[in-house]
């Protein structure tokens, strides 16, 4: 594997000092459905299935996976390859690999200080790492654990645009270098598993999750540890006398928008000094209206299957969003990321990188900072492979004749 990477602009991109585990439990978690299985066996179960699971019948989150499956590779296979590099660029910086990690909330339900650890990771292996709003860790929190990290930020649009442009303004003051603002999660969606479970953030403690919990001691004595990790960060200093997580939720919930219009985007887009994205954008007619509004990136996106059931999976997405965003702007895409061949084929279809999700949180829930660690360069050495076998040594070589559907 070669370690280091050309950015665009001639300065080296090295990709870290992160290495997979190769002992232990962890050594043998060779896939995404091996730390699926480690998550699963250390949270109790209303915690897995709310990582895990998706809206309604699942069906997108099944097509997301199913989707990427039905693609098959053309390598070309007699090609010097020797000299390989997965580094990218957008936004004018280089990027270590072409993937980062998505905006996740809750996550320090399963691991202490979660947001840290893969703001930390993400800036070691040189790829960006999108802090949610919901995170437990804080803007400024996370400013101080990955000062030379690609930090963003994921804004879920709230009523009262002061406070939008408070945090867009800490953001900015922290360093943070892209605004990603949601669009697909105005409506609550309908997740069966966390109804049938009595799930509620933050976690109540009926007799049922009592027993769940005591089900799982050593998630329970981890978790223990950090009397913050249920808490919202970045609404602490919103709150006022009362920070609790319960006082946190109550505000999200109340004072999110409901009803986010492109009127609504345009003051987000004056306000905010840097790249703005939209994630959520799934057809060509929205990511024409996000290009008339001036934003600088979409990331195609069904919030991993979690909201709309139905909605079209996203690699199938991509090549409508690519197409009419003609260049202008980079297009990402999230939903449905398992493995590093799953990266390319979305490369091939059009998307500058691809940001993943579940593989952190489940590696998070697995092992912590070293399962992160492991996850992330996993993905990065199967990315380089898959690479090889293409016969490419850019990701930017990848182009729709390296994808097929079955
Ligand atoms: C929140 O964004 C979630 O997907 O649970």
């Amino acid at each position: 594997m070669t370690d280091t990477s050309l950015s665009p602009q001639g300065t080296l991109v090295p990709w870290g000092d992160l290495r997979m585990a190769s002992s232990g439990r962890l050594g043998q978690a060779l896939t995404f459905a091996d730390l699926r299985l480690m998550a699963k066996a250390r949270l109790p179960k209303p915690i897995f299935d709310y990582v895990d699971g998706g809206g309604e019948s699942e069906l997108t989150l099944e097509w997301n996976r199913s989707a990427f499956d039905e693609l098959a590779f053309r390598p070309r296979t007699v090609a010097a390859i020797a000299d390989r590099s997965t580094a990218t660029s957008f936004f004018g910086r280089g990027s270590a690999a072409p993937f980062g990690i998505c905006p996740m909330g809750g996550l320090g339900m399963l691991w202490p200080k979660a947001d840290l650890i893969n703001a930390r990771l993400a800036a070691r292996a040189g790829i960006p790492f999108v802090l949610a709003s919901g995170a437990g860790s804080s803007i400024e929190e996370v400013a101080e654990a990955a000062p030379d990290g690609r930090r963003w930020f994921q804004l879920y649009v709230f009523t009262d645009l002061a406070l939008n442009k408070r945090l867009l303004g800490r953001a900015q003051t922290a360093g943070f270098e892209a605004l990603v603002v949601t669009t697909d999660t105005q409506i609550n969606p309908k997740r069966i598993r966390d109804i049938r479970n009595g799930f509620a953030l933050p976690m109540k403690l009926t007799p049922k999750n009592v027993l769940e919990f005591a089900s799982r001691p050593r998630w329970l004595w981890n978790i223990a540890r950090d009397p913050r990790s249920a808490l919202m960060g970045n609404l602490v200093q919103e709150l006022g006398a009362d920070p609790s997580a319960r006082n946190a939720f109550d505000f999200f919930r109340a004072n999110r928008k409901r009803s986010v219009g492109w009127e609504d985007l345009k003051p987000l887009r004056d306000a905010w000094r840097g790249p703005m994205l939209l994630k959520g954008i799934v057809t060509a007619e929205e990511t024409a209206k996000a290009l008339a509004l001036g934003v600088d990136g979409v990331v195609v996106s069904n919030h991993g299957g979690r909201n709309l059931d139905g909605t079209l999976p996203a690699i199938e997405a991509l090549p409508d969003v690519v197409s009419a965003a003609g260049g202008r702007i980079p297009v990402f895409l999230d939903s449905g990321i398992r493995r590093g061949a799953d990266i390319a084929k979305a490369l091939a279809l059009g998307a500058r990188a691809a940001f993943i999700g579940r593989p952190v949180a489940f590696a998070l829930a697995a092992s912590g900072e070293a399962g992160v660690e492991h996850v992330l360069a996993m993905f990065h050495d199967e990315v380089d492979r898959v690479l090889g076998f293409l016969g490419c040594t850019r990701v930017d070589q990848l182009d729709p004749s390296y994808v097929v559907r079955r």
